[in-house]
């Protein structure tokens, strides 16, 4: 009897690949935003994708569209509820209480980068697992520090190479907000017909949301509305002025947005997001957001310590970046045999090569020489070095330049530190390809 085809199996709705092809240009944007972060003294944390549930409802909001649907959130076999982290701003702020931070120097400055789940209706650009890179200042309040975030927000996409424009907006401290949504609830009353349905409850449970829904009937609302920057007081206005000034000092084309809300219950003062130049305001998926979360820390059972942040969209980054071409560095070395006492003595030497930080490369299951040539030039390595049976017998190793297109013999013995000489640079990097320079593989 024939057994049965096995299922094959597909991705879950709203997950994504990351595939080979793909390798270079996330390279890029992870490399990228790591040498962004490191240029700006900022240090890499690391936390958990599970955290206690409780940790989103205090910080992101009960009534956030996070909290409300789009959370991962199960019992787990000891029946904690847990949830698969949506954001990483509570999560670092536990873990800045939980270990002391506070001692340390402040502002801590920390960066991360790795995935986030959300339950969100999936399409281009939208996943229920996608990854963010962010960073986060905690333990200042000057506004000189929402600059430095927004000027490295800047600068990463201007190494992106991706325009955009930022939006910003001051979301006051609570008492500013509650002023202003008492003010701007009477007039959503007001005008409850022209809002959507999910905009008619969110009158009374959380009106704020109606400021940034994407729907015509609640932009007209909004937009022709009460906004929070008149009714800031006189702290957070002055604040917000002060930002401003700085970012005008290092010209940072940002865009007064007084609908820049956002979604997470925990901003206070200077909010922003990271718009893609040219797109309609309606289709608006952003590249970023982040803003200041002063009173984070004291929810959360720790010290007051006003702290800001932004995080990014990697997968949205990809997509803007989709028409580009990145090639990855080329291998330093391949190494080519002729024999089966040629193909023991490559093994050995490429884990040498390798040691030395040396990009090396082989095809040791291949026997037909020209074969493993072939890979070589696909591949684009720098320097072929083969190994046949005279060489064996010379402790000699042939080495060729395949740019110069020049041979020469060396000693064996030695092949490693000639190797190590030759390669100035031994980091693994990824760069952009520009306009009219070709790949070289
Ligand atoms: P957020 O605006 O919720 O902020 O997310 C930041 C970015 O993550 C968004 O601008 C977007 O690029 C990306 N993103 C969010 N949801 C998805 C999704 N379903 N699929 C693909 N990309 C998505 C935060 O998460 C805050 N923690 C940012 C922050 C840091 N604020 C202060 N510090």
């Amino acid at each position: 009897m024939r057994k049965p085809k096995p299922k094959s199996y597909q991705l879950i709705r709203g997950m994504k690949d990351v595939l080979p092809q793909e390798d270079a240009r996330w390279g890029f944007i992870n490399k990228t935003a790591e040498n962004l972060a490191q240029s700006f003294g900022y240090e890499y944390i690391e936390t958990p994708i599970l955290e206690d549930t409780n940790l989103f409802v205090r910080s992101v909001g009960e009534h956030s569209d996070i909290v409300e649907k789009e959370m991962f959130s199960f019992a787990d076999k000891g029946g904690d509820n847990v949830s698969m982290r949506p954001e990483g701003t509570a999560p670092i702020i536990r873990a800045y209480i939980e270990h002391g931070m506070i001692r340390e120097t402040q502002p801590v400055r920390l960066w991360y980068n790795g995935p986030f789940f959300r339950y969100d209706r999936p399409q281009a650009g939208r996943y229920r697992q996608f990854h963010q890179f962010g960073f986060e200042t905690i333990g200042e309040i000057d506004p000189i520090i929402d600059a430095e975030i927004l000027l490295m927000t800047n600068q990463f996409f201007q190494k992106l190479g991706i325009p955009v424009s930022i939006q910003i907006n001051s979301n006051g401290h609570p008492e500013c907000r509650a002023r202003f949504l008492k003010v701007f609830q009477e007039y959503a009353r007001s005008k409850r017909s022209m809002l959507c349905d999910d905009c008619k409850k969110r009158l009374n449970k959380n009106p704020m949301r109606i400021i940034d829904c994407k729907e015509e009937g609640c932009q007209t609302v909004a937009s022709s509305g009460p906004q929070i920057v008149d009714h800031l007081c006189e702290d957070c206005r002055t604040h917000f002025t002060r930002v401003l000034e700085y970012c005008d000092e290092v010209s940072i084309p940002y865009v007064l947005n007084p609908r820049i809300v956002r979604g997470l219950d925990y901003y206070t003062k200077t909010t922003f997001e990271v718009w893609a130049e040219g797109e309609q305001e309606a289709a608006q998926m952003s590249l970023g957001g982040g803003g200041r979360y002063d009173g984070l820390a004291e929810d959360l059972g720790g010290r007051p310590t006003p702290a800001i942040g932004a995080a990014f969209g990697l997968e949205r980054i990809s997509l803007r970046l989709i028409d580009r071409q990145f090639q990855k560095d080329r291998p330093d070395v391949f190494i080519a045999q002729l024999g089966e006492k040629a193909k023991r003595k490559s093994l050995g030497l490429m884990d040498k090569l390798a040691k030395e930080g040396i990009k090396v490369i082989s095809a040791l299951s291949k026997n037909n020489l020209k074969n493993q040539l072939e890979i070589a030039n696909k591949r684009g390595a720098r320097f072929v070095l083969t190994l046949g049976q005279k060489e064996i017998m010379d402790e000699t190793i042939m080495l060729r330049d395949m740019d110069a297109g020049t041979q020469e013999l060396l000693d064996f013995r030695k092949v490693a530190e000639e190797m190590k000489n030759r390669m100035k640079d031994n980091g693994i990097s990824v760069k952009e390809i520009k306009n009219g320079d070709e790949p070289k593989n």
